[in-house]
């Protein structure tokens, strides 16, 4: 098959490329933006900005049967600060994603968020009401929305506060818990919002079968299996590295933040746990596998 991934020098995107290079027997084209900042494998790289026609060309190039759609502006408040932006990555951007692999005949996944839920009422399934509040969160649901049109056929992958322990990979809440409590510095963590989380490795995969090996059509929330506040998962996190050290619960109203944050989010992940061979992990295994990503990043020379 012929596979592209955008995004591929983010948390996700880097995984599927990793993935796809470990299975072999596919072409695998990457596309990033600036430098590839992956390590070297079985495929080839080129850089595109996300709604800007560019990366709608290099798709036309290559003539993907298959097509992981992990670009996007994630920067919150980022995307709070310039809304424009964020809509010519994520809305634009996923449109002409979704424009390439109609006019290819491709399989599309598009990778989205638990973001498009407005945190009143969380857990959410596929089927509850998406109700985004804030400039990230309304320009992903659009983008669901450009997907689902523009490529019908195509999966909505969701997944929420994405880590991993990778050489090279992005600093995430999850990674700054590590690195903070080993230094011996205190860790700040929300205590009044409940998420899902997501290792990258597991949602990479679960989006790769997803797109590779299903004909799944719609909205599926593939992250991690638990749901918990923040100051839980800091905790699970400095108890699986054996790291003592305080983790300081704070409310998200004490802190003036760009965008709204939703409070009671997460994901349930029934579904995905029903349709795919790659389950949606429990914390302890997500926990494990990061764990070992980081003994063998700081063995990397
Ligand atoms: N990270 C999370 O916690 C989280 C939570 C929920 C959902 N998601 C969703 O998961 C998907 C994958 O995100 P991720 O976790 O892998 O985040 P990530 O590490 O930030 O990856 C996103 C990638 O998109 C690229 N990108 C951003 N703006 C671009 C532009 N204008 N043109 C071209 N490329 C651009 C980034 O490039 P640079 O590396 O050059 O910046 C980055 O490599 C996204 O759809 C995101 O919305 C993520």
């Amino acid at each position: 098959m012929r596979i592209a991934v955008t995004g591929a020098n983010g948390l996700l995107g880097g995984e599927a490329v990793r993935l796809l290079g470990e299975a072999g027997g596919h072409a695998v084209h990457a596309l990033g933006r600036g430098p590839c900042r992956l390590p070297a494998g079985p495929y080839s790289y080129g850089s595109a900005e996300l709604g800007s026609g560019e990366l709608e060309a290099a798709l036309q190039a290559f003539r993907p049967t298959h097509v992981l759609h992990c670009g996007a502006a994630t920067d919150v408040d980022g995307c709070e600060r310039d809304p424009l932006m964020a809509w010519r990555a994520n809305v634009d951007g996923t449109a002409e994603v979704a424009r390439a692999c109609r006019a290819l005949g491709a399989r599309l996944v598009a990778v989205s968020t638990d973001y498009v839920f407005d945190g009143e009422a969380g857990p959410y399934a596929e089927e509850d009401a998406p109700n985004p509040r804030g400039a990230y969160a309304r320009s992903k649901r659009c983008g669901e929305e450009a997907a689902l049109l523009l490529a019908p056929g195509c999966a909505v992958a969701r997944v929420a506060v994405v880590y991993s322990g990778r050489p090279g990979a992005k600093a995430t809440f999850a990674s700054q818990v590590v690195e903070k409590l080993s230094r011996g510095e205190p860790v700040r963590a929300f205590s009044d919002q409940r998420v899902s989380t997501t290792l990258a490795a597991s949602g990479a995969a679960m989006c790769l079968e997803l797109l590779l090996e299903t004909a799944y059509a719609g909205v599926l929330h593939v992250s991690d299996a638990a749901v918990l506040d923040r100051v839980a998962f800091a905790a699970a996190v400095a108890r699986r590295f054996g790291l003592a050290g305080q983790i300081i619960p704070v409310r998200t109203a004490e802190v003036q933040l760009p965008a709204p944050r939703p409070l009671r989010a997460g994901l349930k992940v029934a579904r995905a746990a029903a349709l795919l061979r790659n389950k949606p992990l429990s914390l302890e295994a997500a926990l494990d596998r990061f764990h070992a990503e980081w003994q063998a990043r700081r063995a990397a020379p």
